[in-house]
């Protein structure tokens, strides 16, 4: 079992709701508390990835800010003796509920800390029957979830240097905007059961946007600044694999490029990663409630 260290702070934790104020500490929490389960869950044949770096801690700052704004009532603090010890961010996406980030200051695990920051972003959930979230690979974190009432559905990733020799023909994949909102919203609420509502304004800001929409099927795919696929969803997984090719080939050649969040209810993802010469490794959970694992699609690490 995990215990804070000897020099952690030792008063009561306040539960209180997340303020705008909270979010650099928020940022460096998390950023410490994902950079810990990395270095004691990363299998021994994989480099333990670096911590965010502070290149993409603005992102992180701009989405959680983003959340706050949309719901304000899903996101909560632990403080102890006046520090930030802790975070739950939450929200509701029409009727279903999603957990965005969750994380205790390393040094104060094992307190009950966690357990009172999801009960209190559950609550933000009350209305809604359906759960979704990214779990990461901490047995802390599966232990939550899973007495909280989530099914938990191992998840896989895929790492390497698409191999371009394999890109296929892209069809029709365009360039998208904001103006393809309603079709992806749509696209959304039948691969996942909701749509992404306002959060395509962030994904759009922080992604490069392609989409397809032709007689075989829609969908779309984020991809982001390393030329990773963030977001997939479509239709039928025809388009979903051809996005996610779409997206694999807005790599810079020879970068390393990760498609996370893949379940064994995305097996067309498996065959498209493996096919462009990555491979695939087993890599936390995802954590759902009265949902199926949406498929095809291929959720956002925070967003969905
Ligand atoms: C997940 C996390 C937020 C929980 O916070 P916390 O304050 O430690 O949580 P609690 O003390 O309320 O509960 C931890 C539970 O895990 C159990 N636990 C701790 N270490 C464990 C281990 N190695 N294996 C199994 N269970 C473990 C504890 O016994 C406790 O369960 P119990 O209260 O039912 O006995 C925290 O561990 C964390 O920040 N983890 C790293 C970030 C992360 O992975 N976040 C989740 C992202 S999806």
């Amino acid at each position: 079992m995990k215990t804070g260290s000897d020099d952690a702070p030792t008063g009561p934790a306040v539960v209180r709701p997340l303020r705008a104020d909270d979010l650099a500490g928020a940022e460096r929490l998390t950023a410490a508390a994902y950079a810990g389960v990395d270095a004691t869950t990363t299998p021994r044949m994989l480099p333990v990835p670096a911590a965010r770096p502070p290149e993409r801690a603005a992102g992180w700052v701009a989405r959680a800010d983003h959340l706050l704004r949309t719901d304000p009532e899903g996101c909560w603090a632990a403080e102890v003796d006046g520090e930030l010890a802790g975070v739950a961010l939450s929200f509701t996406r029409e009727l279903t509920w999603f957990l965005a980030s969750y994380a205790v200051a390393p040094a104060l695990h094992g307190r009950g800390i966690g357990t009172q920051l999801l009960a209190a972003a559950l609550t933000h959930g009350r209305g809604c029957l359906r759960g979704m979230l990214n779990a990461s690979s901490d047995p802390a974190a599966a232990r939550r979830y899973r007495l909280a009432g989530f099914d938990l559905h191992p998840m896989m990733t895929l790492r390497g240097v698409v191999d371009r020799t394999r890109i296929p023909d892209l069809g029709r994949v365009r360039d998208g905007s904001l103006g393809d909102r309603d079709l992806m919203d749509s696209v959304d609420r039948r691969a996942r059961g909701s749509a992404h509502g306002p959060d395509h304004e962030i994904l759009a800001a922080q992604h490069r946007l392609l989409v397809s929409d032709d007689g075989r099927g829609s969908g779309y795919v984020y991809v982001d600044a390393a030329g990773s696929p963030a977001v997939v969803a479509a239709t039928s997984r025809r388009t979903a694999a051809t996005l996610l090719w779409a997206g694999l080939a807005m790599s810079p050649p020879g970068a390393e490029v990760a498609v996370h969040h893949v379940t064994a209810a995305n097996q067309w993802a498996l065959d498209v990663g493996l096919t462009a010469g990555l491979a695939v490794h087993a890599q936390g959970y995802q954590a759902l409630r009265h949902l199926r694992p949406p498929a095809p699609y291929l959720p956002h690490g925070s967003l969905l």
